[in-house]
């Protein structure tokens, strides 16, 4: 985003700010105040950015100059806005905040919040002995400088042998050790991107990765996915590859994120061929891969339909394993392995020794961590159903069969809304408008089966007790336009 925001930017990305929770008993400028509060908290609207000038805003929201100036006066006494007399106001945050690992400010002191904004699980049992196991490994290493671009050589066999055994034989030179998937995305793109390339996403998508895009200047187009399991629609979105020919095409087919939906085989084949045909690099996130759930078969890998080296793959093991490791990877063509690698001594070098071996030795015993995980996720998964079904049965959801998150469809426009007041009452909600480009998708949440039962049932008891609050409140409407005066 440009470093000031105008009046009918900021509009849009406010969408039905006056539909807060409890907002008949407050005023129309501590509910403007709040919905930018939201905004800032929520990482849409980023620091340092200059808001619109009070009369622009009043204009395009439709209300009263007053009430604007009143709402920026909340904002600067709250320390989220600083103001130069006839400059103008920029966001900022107070003191009192830092940076969640999904991107959103918290308050420094907020350790009874339940946090469905991260879809992680925390760490299996297994973890320590494999750290401690490592630390014995460490010394066959100690001799050399300990800088291996590309990774240790037997944490890329380890590697490649798992796709190897999914059906994709690959050699370790066709393997790219990444502190994180996040970190293979980011790498990759700066080699296949150039700034306002153009990609595909899927919309929803994941935040973090369009983030990585946005940092690349990315022209983007999305393609829709449907919200019950149906997901993509092959007939558009290959249209949109032949119609815009993008440079990259960003994907997740594997459970995906934030949907769960699995793509057919037959559309992964289609895919890649239309792909190739039209020049399209396919980038495919398999993140979610090692978690089907109930049984469900995989697919084959998307790059085993590959013949010209069109696909990249990247994954990792925070998901099955743990975000904390910072361990993922890149299986590409061998010679883009050595380009990647090339480009990556211009950023970090190479990854730690230390993590590379844990996750050599939680590879080793993977069958039965990751048997262990899905087995807790379904459990949770069902839980959290079972409250939904329960608590919020207007709303509709699409049973994931892998992955760890469901997307939920609303019984109204009301995410960003709800997301602000859960807040108030101890949970912490990514809403629907995070997943997508254009402030679009206020009717779905995003909800993560990574915490344990009670708290999900919990969450749900509390999301709502909220959501009703909100319908005795008012249902969000457009208001009448006011007199500006
Ligand atoms: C689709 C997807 N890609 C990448 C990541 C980032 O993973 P990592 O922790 O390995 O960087 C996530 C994490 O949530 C994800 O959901």
């Amino acid at each position: 985003m440009a470093s000031q925001v105008r009046g009918a930017q900021l509009a849009r990305l406010l969408g039905q700010w006056h539909a807060l929770p409890g907002r008949r008993r407050s005023p129309d400028y501590a509910a403007l105040a709040g919905a930018v509060r939201g905004l800032l908290a929520d990482g849409r609207l980023p620091l340092g950015v200059r808001l619109p000038a009070e009369r622009d805003l009043a204009e395009a929201l439709r209300i009263s100059r007053t009430t604007v100036t009143a709402a920026y006066r909340e904002l600067r006494d709250s320390g989220h806005l600083s103001s130069r007399r006839g400059a103008g106001s920029w966001t900022r945050l107070p003191g009192t905040h830092r940076v969640a690992p999904n991107g959103l400010w918290i308050p420094l002191d907020d350790r009874d919040m339940i946090d469905l904004g991260v879809a992680a699980l925390a760490a299996p049992p297994e973890l320590l002995p494999a750290a401690q196991a490592a630390t014995e490994d460490l010394p066959r290493y100690l001799g050399g400088a300990g800088y291996h671009p590309t990774g240790i050589i037997e944490l890329r066999e380890a590697v490649a042998q798992g796709y190897t055994d999914r059906g994709l034989p690959t050699s370790p030179d066709q393997i790219m050790v990444t502190n994180g998937t996040q970190h293979a995305l980011d790498l990759v793109l700066r080699l296949a991107l150039a700034p306002g390339g153009g990609v595909l996403v899927e919309s929803p998508s994941y935040p973090n990765a369009l983030a990585a895009l946005a940092a690349r200047r990315a022209r983007i187009t999305t393609h829709g996915l449907a919200a019950d399991a149906t997901g993509w629609d092959a007939d558009l979105m290959l249209g949109s590859l032949r119609q815009v020919r993008p440079r990259v095409a960003y994907l997740i087919p594997d459970f995906q994120n934030p949907t769960g939906h699995l793509m057919a085989a037959e559309l992964r084949e289609r895919l890649v061929t239309t792909a190739h045909a039209v020049g399209t690099d396919l980038v495919i996130d398999e993140s979610f891969v090692d978690l089907p759930l109930d049984g469900t078969t995989l697919p084959p890998p998307t790059a085993s339909f590959d013949r010209h080296s069109r696909v990249v793959s990247i994954g990792g093991m925070s998901k099955p394993f743990w975000g904390g490791l910072r361990i993922g990877w890149i299986r590409a063509s061998a010679p883009q392995v050595q380009r990647l690698a090339a480009a990556r001594v211009g950023v970090d070098m190479s990854s730690p020794v230390l993590d590379q071996l844990v996750a050599v030795h939680l590879l080793a015993a993977a069958p039965g961590i990751v048997a262990a995980r899905r087995t807790q996720l379904a459990a949770q998964r069902d839980a959290l159903l079972d409250a939904l079904a329960d608590r919020l049965p207007e709303w509709r959801v699409t049973v994931p069969r892998g992955g760890v998150t469901l997307w939920a469809e609303l019984d109204g426009p009301i995410s960003s809304a709800l997301a602000r007041a859960t807040e108030e009452v101890g949970v912490r909600l990514a809403p629907g408008p995070r997943f997508g480009l254009d402030g679009t998708l206020e009717r779905f949440l995003r909800l993560p089966f990574t915490l344990p039962a009670a708290d999900l049932v919990e969450a749900v008891g509390r999301i709502a007790a909220v959501r009703y609050d909100l319908d005795r409140t008012g249902l969000p409407r457009w208001r009448e336009p006011s007199v500006i005066a």
